[in-house]
């Protein structure tokens, strides 16, 4: 929508979000940034049990409404199938936010002969974006509406030291698929950014040992790790109507660390 004024700009109220991996990490953050605005939050995700607390949790404290559609992002059928069921229990989708991810550390020559790390991070962190994309945007090009905020990497646009060769790789792809995919649809009033967050605290954190995330923590200009909620917050920026101007940008939230790498 157009944006007109700034009364009520930031409001999600009443518009229909999926989070993939939004009830874990920075997947929590983000679905707790929108459901502060008023936003009806579906979890899309394989943990049933995690999810259900959050729903539950949830629904109690908030406005919206919240539910949850188990999903393997690294299935075509369970992509397809979770989103079919999603729009039999709602006339229509507004937000997606591709957050599900995993993580793939090391060298690139110290992977396996059959390159399995390489192959994994692709079809979950890449692969797996590209098929909640495809589902959804059917559904987002009838109705003529929609935006898709992807959680990417600043690992993407550096060299990181321990090196993270297949990741840093996978979402510098994410990014330009986010460009992409943002020139492609623009035409049908969709709109697609991306979030690169760099440290923030999540289950990967708290099992640092303590002098390496005091180590990690003076390397980042601004000092400290992100929380999820604030990543949350920019996701929330652009899910809404106060963004309306912005298409195929890649916004980097590492507290400066990607400026020094
Ligand atoms: N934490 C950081 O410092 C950091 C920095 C930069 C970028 N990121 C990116 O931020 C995103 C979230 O990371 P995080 O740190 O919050 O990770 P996390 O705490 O490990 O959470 C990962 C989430 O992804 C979901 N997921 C994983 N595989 C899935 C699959 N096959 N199908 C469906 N859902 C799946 C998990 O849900 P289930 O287990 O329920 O399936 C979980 O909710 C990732 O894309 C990551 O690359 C994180």
């Amino acid at each position: 929508m157009h944006l007109k004024s700034m009364e009520n700009a930031y409001s999600l109220e009443g518009k229909n979000c999926i989070i993939t991996g939004g009830a874990k990490g920075i997947g929590l953050g983000i679905t707790t940034a929108f459901a502060h605005q008023g936003a009806n939050v579906a979890i899309f995700a394989r943990d049933e049990a995690s999810a259900a607390k959050v729903v539950e949790e949830f629904s109690t404290k908030y406005k919206g409404d919240f539910s949850f559609y188990k999903t393997d992002i690294g299935s075509t059928a369970s992509c397809r199938e979770a989103v079919q069921a999603y729009m039999k229990d709602h006339d229509r989708i507004d937000v997606l936010v591709n957050n599900a991810g995993i993580g793939t550390a090391g060298p690139f020559m110290e992977m396996d002969e059959e390159l399995t790390d390489w192959f994994e991070c692709f079809n979950i962190d890449l692969h797996g974006a590209a098929r909640m994309s495809y589902n959804v945007l059917k559904y987002m090009c009838e109705q003529k509406s929609g935006h898709i905020v992807n959680i990417t990497s600043n690992a993407g646009e550096i060299i990181n030291r321990p090196f993270l060769t297949a990741y840093a790789v996978c979402k510098s792809a994410f990014n330009h698929f986010t460009k992409c995919l943002a020139a492609e649809t623009a035409a049908y009033g969709i709109r697609v950014n991306a979030i690169a967050p760099g440290f923030t605290n999540s289950n990967f954190s708290k099992d640092l040992p303590e002098e390496v995330y005091k180590a990690i923590c003076a390397d980042v200009p601004i000092g400290r790790f992100a929380e999820a909620f604030e990543i949350g917050a920019l996701a929330a920026y652009l899910a809404g109507d106060i963004s309306d101007i912005v298409t195929g940008a890649v916004f980097t939230a590492d507290g400066g660390y990607a400026l020094q790498h």
